[in-house]
């Protein structure tokens, strides 16, 4: 495995896996790697020969009062992660010239960005829309493989990609989740004793809205209203709870196939984020 910082040598690297007739597998993340991306890694693998991993904590989608600071960074071991999952090049670009003095660019995705983590981080899917954009031209792979964890960060990445003409395949990945549930994140690095423990509320809370799915419920506004009833009792200040078509990021009336039950809750300074499927999607997901 290489590690690079350069566009230059990024472009070096992936060139020589090409001329050896390799096809590139990319995966964007921020660091403080966890099981849920080396499991994105390990699916890369699978699509295609060469698998380029970006870590860049992109100051493009913090707000001011948001984590940038404190966001975790440990790329030594992150480094050691990669390596034991298969990564073949490692792009860590350089925070303080990855936005070249002046940048002034920026990638808007419209109608999916809105409701959800739009609606309560404004500005959010710009920086993320932007900076995958940016990262997509910069490492031109073949297949890139997303989180379905970050349920919206998808739905503008698809339409991104379809909208730009961008030659490129978009896989996604299940939700890795500890064994209470809890999906993994580099942010449950910030959650007390306490806190962590509370946290696996927020997927008992979803996968029980599965539950009465299954079993006939099928008003989306009566789900919603239950499972926030169970965050608040839990303790959380609930963001939003919502039910929405994965793909266009709609409110749903009706579950329908692929229909998604979407949630954001804070508990003591962090965020959490996470979603469930309630009925098999098209693609049976
Ligand atoms: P980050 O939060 O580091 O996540 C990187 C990728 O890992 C995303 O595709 C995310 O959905 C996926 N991921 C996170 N937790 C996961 C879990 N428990 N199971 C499976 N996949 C998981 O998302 C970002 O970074 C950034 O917004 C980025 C796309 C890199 C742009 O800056």
């Amino acid at each position: 495995m290489i590690t690079v910082t350069s566009l230059p040598e990024l472009r070096g690297g992936v060139a020589g896996a090409r001329d050896s007739g390799k096809s590139i597998a990319f995966v964007a993340t921020m660091g403080a790697l966890h099981a849920g991306h080396l499991a994105l890694v390990a699916r890369a693998k699978t699509e295609a020969d060469f698998v380029v991993v970006s870590i860049f904590v992109n100051p493009l989608q913090f707000a001011a009062n948001e984590d940038l600071a404190r966001y975790p960074r440990v790329p030594e071991k992150d480094a050691a992660l990669l390596d034991g999952a298969g990564a073949d090049l490692v792009y860590r670009p350089d925070e303080g010239t990855f936005y070249a003095k002046g940048f002034s660019t920026a990638v808007e995705v419209s109608g999916v960005t809105e409701g959800g983590e739009g609606e309560v981080r404004p500005g959010h899917f710009r920086g993320v829309a932007t900076v995958v954009a940016k990262l997509f031209l910069q490492v031109t792979p073949d297949v890139t493989v997303f989180g379905r964890k970050d349920l919206q960060q998808v739905a503008v990445v698809r339409r991104m990609i379809q909208d730009l003409d961008f030659p490129i395949r978009l896989v996604v990945a299940d939700t890795v989740r500890e064994q209470d549930g809890l999906a993994l994140s580099s942010r449950n690095a910030y959650l007390s004793p306490e806190e962590r423990r509370q946290a696996a509320a927020l997927p008992r809370a979803l996968f029980a809205a599965r539950e009465l799915a299954a079993h006939g419920a099928g008003d989306p506004n009566l789900l919603s209203r239950v499972t926030r009833d169970a965050l608040e009792d839990a303790g959380f200040e609930v963001d939003y709870v919502q039910i929405v078509d994965p793909e266009t990021m709609r409110p749903l009336e009706r579950l329908s196939p692929g229909a998604t039950i979407a949630a954001a809750v804070r508990v003591g300074r962090t965020r959490l984020i996470d979603n469930v499927p309630l009925l098999a999607g098209p693609e049976g997901g």
